[in-house]
């Protein structure tokens, strides 16, 4: 009789911690965890090639596999969307992936989106969804500067936090976001600035918050459209606009930009010396231009502050477009997206002005 009673405890026990299980399982936020490649899923030869590796090996599943703590923070799953290094992102690439996630936020059982993605475009990757993904479902987009091969590897760390962050109500409608090094980064802030340290990830308005063992730490939101209060669409977008950068410098000349123009660029983004200037010489070849639809965009090759509208150079006058704060790669983004949303000179700078 005592031996029934005593198996009766157990089975109650094991019953009980099963349904907790479950319980927690099913209170467990499930994160989609959409893999692309980039030094998150690289490989080196050595655990000392903290910086000499191949891009784009290890798949999802592997990824995921490496970290068993993913699972006490969420339910998570894996889809391998590509396998490439970012440096070759496409336009079509962008638009693939920005449906898949389109699709993935309307489903009632996905609470959250994670991106893995190299560092090169990250930036340009999570600003794109940031504009065109019509969510408050967090979205976070995130990479290493080492490979997991690596001794003091970033890769698993930052995949943890951004699972996290995915995974929490309170980072819902903040826009997509960029976890890595500990820090939480509005995507239309943060931008590569260090090309090969784990601290590479900068905004220069700062970040919007840390995560530090698990737990989120808020300090601010973005005061720009993003996400919900978009006007743009991905669903609503046949593909992006095509927009080049031409790179300014001492002895430049029009041949980058006449060549841009010739190939069919809707839009050139000037990534300007200083407060986005134009050489003398360069003024009646981007008028021109500007004259015959291409619209003219003035960004900065400098990493800080933002180009002044009217201020070296009159905008009013000359019909140009000013980036504010948006460095060159973010600029073509939001350029590509506007344009190829049907908007003309003026509301593309009110856009910049926006977003
Ligand atoms: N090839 C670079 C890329 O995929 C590696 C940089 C990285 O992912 O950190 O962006």
């Amino acid at each position: 009789m005592l031996g029934r009673l005593n198996i009766g405890k157990h089975l109650a026990a094991a019953a009980l911690v099963l349904a907790s299980q479950l319980a927690t399982a099913a209170d467990r936020a499930h994160v989609v965890v959409l893999a692309t490649g980039g030094t998150i899923a690289g490989a080196g030869a050595e655990a000392a090639n903290s910086a000499t590796y191949q891009a784009a090996k290890v798949p999802v599943d592997k990824l995921i596999a490496g970290i068993p703590e993913l699972a006490k923070v969420a339910d998570v799953s894996g889809e391998q969307v590509f396998q490439i290094a970012s440096e070759s992102f496409t336009n079509n690439n962008l638009m693939a992936l920005g449906r898949r996630v389109s699709a993935l936020v309307k489903d009632s059982k996905v609470d959250g989106i994670v991106i893995t993605h190299g560092t090169d475009t990250l930036e340009e990757t999570a600003f794109f969804l940031n504009l065109v993904i019509h969510s408050d479902k967090p979205i976070v987009v995130v990479g290493s500067m080492r490979p997991g091969t690596a001794i003091s590897a970033d890769g698993a760390l930052n995949l943890l936090d951004a699972v996290t962050v995915a995974a929490n109500p309170q980072a819902r409608g903040r826009g997509v976001m960029v976890v890595m090094n500990d820090q939480i980064d509005a995507a239309r802030d943060v931008s590569k600035t260090i090309n090969i340290k784990t601290n590479a990830f900068v905004s220069q308005w700062g970040a919007l918050g840390m995560i530090v063992e698990g737990k989120s730490y808020w300090f601010r939101k973005i005061d720009k459209k993003h996400t919900l209060t978009s006007d743009f669409d991905i669903d609503r977008l046949k593909e992006l606009a095509p927009v080049e950068i031409a790179y300014s410098y001492g002895n430049v000349s029009k041949t980058a930009y006449e060549a841009f123009a010739a190939s069919g660029a809707k839009a050139i983004i000037h990534a300007g010396t200083g407060n986005g200037s134009v050489a003398d010489r360069m003024v009646p070849v981007l008028r021109g231009l500007q004259d015959k639809g291409v619209q003219i965009i003035r960004s900065a090759r400098v990493w800080g502050g933002f180009v002044l509208r009217n201020a070296e150079q009159p905008d009013d006058k000359y019909g140009w477009i000013v980036a504010h704060d948006l460095n060159p790669q973010k600029a073509r983004i939001l350029a590509a997206v506007a344009i190829a949303s049907g908007y003309d000179a003026a509301a593309l700078q009110k856009a910049f002005w926006e977003y």
